[in-house]
């Protein structure tokens, strides 16, 4: 597996095919991790809306911490999962006090924020502030699980693990931000689910899966 090729050939493809997604506009932290919790369990095109009004009426930080909480919710309304706009708000609230209104930039204080997992902290800090840090979602695990023929469940905690550490080796020098938004690209409009499209796989050279024709049959997901 050619690690260098493997980057530059992801990165050139997303730097011409990316969408132009309301998120990736500038790299501001707040910007950056309220569209990560509304990505989480909410589609992309669904988002969009919700997103555009949400940074119209809380635009920073410190807005969204002194917003009445009615307001927040309201402002969620139709996307479900409250306990997100309600974790994202006290997490607001708690940068305010304690960071003076800023996002930290380290996964130790950044995984101390409520509703910040593993997932959404690596997000920040790859895309907002160019750590090396991997954002492992569903889509990355997908990826992976194809290009290097893993076969470990992906309902497992450890494999997430697992893959994280093979992302972290991956990570190109001074473009996390863009290879982690690259992987979840792959996965949301090539390396897709149960059809994958691997004949326009800007990667296809490196995929173990494709070379093995199961691409389809990965990932393994919960079963005994
Ligand atoms: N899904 C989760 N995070 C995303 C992002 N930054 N861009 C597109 N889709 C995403």
């Amino acid at each position: 597996f050619h690690v260098f090729g493997f980057a530059q050939d992801l990165l050139a493809w997303y730097d011409s095919q990316k969408r132009d997604l309301p998120w990736r506009i500038n790299k501001d932290p707040y910007r950056i991790w309220v569209s990560e919790i509304m990505l989480q369990q909410t589609r992309v095109e669904t988002v969009k809306p919700y997103y555009a009004n949400f940074m119209e009426k809380f635009p920073t930080v410190s807005e969204l911490a002194k917003a009445p909480e009615e307001d927040v919710l309201k402002a969620w309304e139709g996307l479900g999962y409250y306990s997100r706009a309600r974790n994202l708000q006290a997490a607001a609230r708690e940068v305010t006090v304690r960071y003076g209104g800023v996002v930290p930039d380290t996964p130790e204080e950044i995984a101390t924020l409520k509703g910040v997992g593993p997932y959404t902290a690596g997000a920040i800090l790859s895309i907002a502030y160019e750590k090396a840090e991997p954002a492992v979602d569903g889509n990355v695990m997908r990826v992976f699980s194809r290009l290097l023929y893993l076969t470990d469940d992906i309902a497992k905690p450890a494999t997430r693990i697992k893959i994280e550490h093979l992302v972290r080796q991956v990570i190109p020098e001074g473009r996390a931000g863009d290879f982690n938004q690259a992987l979840m690209e792959l996965g949301a409009m090539v390396c897709v689910p149960r059809t994958p499209q691997c004949l326009t796989c800007p990667v296809f050279d490196y995929c173990m899966a494709r070379q093995e024709g199961v691409a389809e049959e990965l990932p393994v997901k919960g079963k005994a």
